[in-house]
């Protein structure tokens, strides 16, 4: 990793876990309910544990290649927020029992196995929730910017983005699914938050239509390409190294683009994606050298 990416992602990671204090759990009025204790302890624990945060190193990299105002930083801080709102509710669903039953997340035990099922179901339900209001609440952007944002967020969590590809990945499991399906389940499942993260970037920073359109082709291929990658560490990560437990796909019986066309072939897959990343950013100069760096930095990553 190069110095400057090291000193971005350091940046956005500062920037993305100071706004979770300040934003992420209650906020205020709600700690003096009667009864909420405990669910700001869980909420908190969610929180407190720092993943790469890759989907808020995106969005603030996009509106470095728009070239966004310095006077939205807050706004994007929310918008930051956000994105890793609903994909730390997507963790925490993704480790429940009846989906992949694990135990280990960050390096820690999951939500429901240091609480409860019933507690982690709510945790994931509340982050979700309270993306949406700190969208709503973003300051500096216009209601018709929010509006856009708001159904960009829901759709790609949504039933045609994260929670349907997480469906077909739950209905699939056990039954071998052909190259076309896999493609089709990972960019909902993983892809879809990914492209979500250029687009808010995008739409915060006054991005023109072509920018727009370039910007969601970038997306397309390093959304999809950052879970063939987890694919990829599932098998050659180690637990230690991944803060999760390695080796869990071929034991649930999933099929993946390793099991599918083996370790070199699923490299290879990530190669062409990343290069695929890079051509489309091909008109943006200069300033798009932090996305340029974060797609190399998704398909060489240890974790
Ligand atoms: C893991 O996401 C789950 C997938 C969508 C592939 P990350 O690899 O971004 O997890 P953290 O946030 O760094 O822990
Ligand atoms: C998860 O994919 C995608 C999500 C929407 C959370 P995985 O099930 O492969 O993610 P890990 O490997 O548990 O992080
Ligand atoms: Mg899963
Ligand atoms: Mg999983
Ligand atoms: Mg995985």
């Amino acid at each position: 990793m190069s110095e400057a990416l090291d000193e971005f992602m350091a940046q956005c990671r500062t920037r993305c876990d100071t706004g979770l204090q300040i934003y992420g759990g209650f906020g205020g009025e709600l700690r003096q309910v009667a009864g909420l204790a405990g669910l700001e302890t869980a909420i908190d624990y969610a929180l407190e544990t720092s993943g790469k945060r890759i989907r808020p190193c995106l969005l603030y990299a996009a509106g470095q290649a728009v070239g966004a105002d310095s006077q939205l930083a807050r706004a994007f801080d929310h918008l930051a927020c956000a994105l890793e709102l609903i994909h730390t509710y997507s963790l925490i669903h993704d480790d429940l029992p009846a989906m992949d039953d694990d135990d280990l997340r960050r390096g820690r035990p999951t939500l429901h196995k240091a609480f409860d099922e019933a507690t982690a179901i709510l945790v994931g339900d509340g982050l979700q929730a309270r993306a949406f209001e700190l969208i709503a609440d973003a300051p500096g952007l216009s209601a018709v910017q929010k509006v856009a944002m708001l159904k960009v967020l829901a759709s790609s969590a949504g039933l045609g983005g994260m929670v349907g590809g997480q469906f077909v990945d739950i209905a699939g499991t056990g039954r071998a699914l052909q190259l076309d399906e896999l493609q089709d389940m990972h960019a909902l499942k993983t892809g879809a938050l990914i492209r979500a993260a250029l687009s808010l970037g995008a739409i915060a920073a006054g991005a023109s239509a072509s920018q727009q359109e370039a910007l969601e082709v970038y997306g397309e291929h390093i959304g999809l390409a950052f879970q063939v990658v987890d694919d990829i560490l599932d098998v050659e990560g180690s637990t230690a190294t991944l803060g999760k437990t390695g080796g869990k796909d071929a034991l649930a019986n999933k099929t993946t683009y390793v099991s599918l066309l083996g370790l070199a072939g699923a490299r290879e897959t990530a190669e062409h994606l990343l290069d695929g990343a890079l051509e489309a950013l091909e008109h943006f100069g200069e300033p798009a050298d932090m996305l340029r760096e974060l797609a190399r930095f998704v398909v060489s990553r240890e974790n």
